[in-house]
């Protein structure tokens, strides 16, 4: 089971369930190789390791280890008691073609061994496959696929079709029809070797767009700290590691801006408890083994590091900001980024409408993210004035001075076309509802208002002529929120099934007294609403229920079976919570 927490881009704080064991992704699982163990299962929680990945037919081959796992179990095994997936030997088939197993038998085998999530023995097509063996490939991958589902064991269902994006699509759609867990995407080792990002991005946006949205993805053996903030920006939720002994044994050093050879290495620019304990040198002088286990500690470390730093921006709000510092980090990285201006369909569908943070230029690369022909097309029919504008450089209209992203954007320069002081405060609260609930909205929302500001003179209330509060400005991104009677007259404004998010009448009672809205319950909901935009909550009659939060994109609540929809604000029945106070 997996539900999402927190979204940027197509990027996700997510919580994945397995049985009584929780995961949250973005995560990564180190590869233990359990025959070249470098640093102990046990220790693994220390870096921040919730899950790990090892071979199930390393094991099933090595009579040793598998007499101990089919008596003990994996965990036992390995000292783990945390989520334990396994891979099928798929990859020692495409490396080596000797594999001598057939999928059932590795199924089982991994079913017997007790492991947390398992994987089918899919074939691996290389990038550079003819695209009719390709196929060939995938149409036994997905045979192989179809039959796993007799051992009751969670399951990846690894997607392949090499570099071309037809097999792909149609390899993502046959797995989104299959009961899997994770959907791994597989076969993009080589490009990774090669640094041929612009291809994983294609791969990845493709898979992206094809499969549903609830399932979890991985990407099947990327673990360098340079790729991973791209590729949860474009969907990724899971990552292994073997990169962290593989560099470390070849005596590479790990950063979030590249690989260094230790050898030409003066300072260790990190804090682990490695880089703070030894200088470069002292590591060149330890003894192979040694070096190879602080190094892969390091490593490690490292890789962690950046995956709190990429959780950390989902949470603010400005993951693409940290993509585009460090795409820099390789100029191959920097092109493949581009590629994505031509997804923007499915960025702008899944990237959030307000985010916490403000909007940074940081080069002409920030042109292409979704905001920008977003607000573009948002903004051209509003105030009956035509805005041909640019996020970053053209003018907008002085009513959304501090409305986002207009009035949390920095640019390298100040913006000079500060508001305009000869405006009316009902003028400009009227242009703010147009750009947020769309044209000739606001002239009927806030017909015959009085609009206070607060103490700091920031614009935050708006009340109808009777003294009843329409509407609130929230202080972070100067957007409304609506209070009961302002959604009464939205509700009106707005004709069905605009702006609405249509719930089960079951649910209806508890959600008028103020209830969250679970996606489970949502009968259907306007397309074109965006994450995080206030929605107005409605039953199957149009009856009005309350407002809050839209907590995922549209295609998102139809897809997830569970997590919170909407956050709600208001329920019709219970509007006296402290937000409807005025702040003195
Ligand atoms: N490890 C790295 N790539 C792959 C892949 O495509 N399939 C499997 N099963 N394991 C992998
Ligand atoms: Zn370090």
């Amino acid at each position: 089971m997996f539900e999402i927490k927190a979204k940027d881009g197509l990027g996700r704080i997510g919580k994945l369930s397995i049985g009584k064991k929780k995961v949250e992704t973005p995560t990564l699982m180190p590869v233990i190789n359990p025959n070249k163990i470098v640093i102990a299962p046990k220790d693994m929680s220390d870096y921040g390791a919730e899950m790990l990945i090892t071979n199930s037919y390393i094991i099933y081959r090595t009579q040793k280890l598998k007499e101990v796992a089919l008596e003990k179990g994996v965990h036992k095994m390995l000292d783990f008691d945390g989520v334990i997936e396994t891979d099928s030997g798929s990859f020692q088939m495409s490396a080596y073609g000797d594999i001598e197993i057939e999928n059932k038998e590795i199924l089982q085998f991994q079913k017997d061994i007790g492991v947390d999530i398992g994987t089918f023995l899919d074939i691996p097509t290389h990038p550079d496959e003819p695209r009719r063996k390709a196929l060939s490939d995938l149409e036994i991958t997905l045979e192989r696929a179809r039959e796993s589902f007799e051992f009751d064991l969670n399951l990846n269902g690894t997607i392949q079709g090499g570099t071309h994006l037809d097999l792909r699509k149609k390899s993502a759609e046959e797995m989104s029809k299959l009961p899997f867990t994770v959907n791994p995407i597989g076969g993009v080792v080589p490009l990774m070797m090669e640094y041929r990002f612009s291809e994983l991005v294609d791969i990845i946006l493709t898979v992206k767009g094809n499969l549903s949205p609830a399932r979890p993805v991985h990407l099947f053996g990327a673990g360098h700290p340079m790729l991973l903030s791209l590729s949860v920006l474009l969907g990724c939720d899971l990552f292994d590691s073997a990169a962290y002994v593989l560099y470390a044994q070849d005596s590479r050093y790990l950063t979030s801006y590249g690989t260094k050879k230790l050898n030409e290495m003066k300072y260790l620019p990190c804090n682990c408890p490695v880089c703070r304990k030894y200088t470069a040198q002292e590591l060149i002088n330890e003894n192979d083994q040694k070096r190879l286990e602080l190094l892969s500690s390091h490593n490690l470390y490292a890789t962690f590091e950046e995956l709190k730093i990429i959780k950390e921006a989902i949470h603010e709000g400005n993951l693409f900001e940290l993509v585009e510092t460090r795409i820099r980090g390789h100029p191959r990285l920097l092109l493949a980024y581009r590629r994505i201006k031509d997804y923007y369909d499915i960025l702008e569908e899944y990237d959030p409408f307000t985010k916490r943070s403000s909007i940074f230029y940081t080069g002409e690369e920030s042109n292409l993210r979704p905001i920008v022909k977003r607000t573009k097309d948002r903004i051209k029919d509003i105030k009956s004035k035509k805005y041909d504008q640019h996020l970053f450089f053209g003018k907008f209209p002085k009513e959304l001075e501090f409305t986002y992203p207009f009035g949390q954007c920095e640019m390298e320069e100040e913006r000079r076309d500060k508001g305009d002081p000869e405006l009316k405060d009902e003028a400009i609260v009227k242009v703010i509802a147009d750009y947020q609930f769309g044209p000739n909205v606001g002239q009927k929302l806030f017909h015959d208002v009085v609009v206070k500001r607060s103490k700091t003179g920031m614009i935050r209330y708006v009340f109808d002529k009777n003294g009843a509060m329409l509407a609130t400005i929230r202080a972070r991104d100067g957007l409304f929120t609506p209070n009961i009677e302002g959604l009464k007259r939205l509700k009106d404004i707005i004709p069905y099934p605009r702006y609405r998010i249509i719930v089960d009448d079951e649910a209806a009672p508890f959600i008028k007294e103020g209830a969250n809205v679970f996606s489970k319950f949502v009968l259907s909901l306007d397309n074109n609403l965006r994450a995080y935009e206030e929605v107005i909550i409605v039953d199957s009659k149009d009856n009005l229920l309350g407002t809050g939060t839209l907590m995922l994109s549209p295609r998102e609540v139809k897809a997830f079976e569970r997590g919170m929809a909407v956050k709600t604000r208001w329920g019709i029945d219970k509007n006296t919570t402290p937000e409807n106070q005025i702040e003195e």
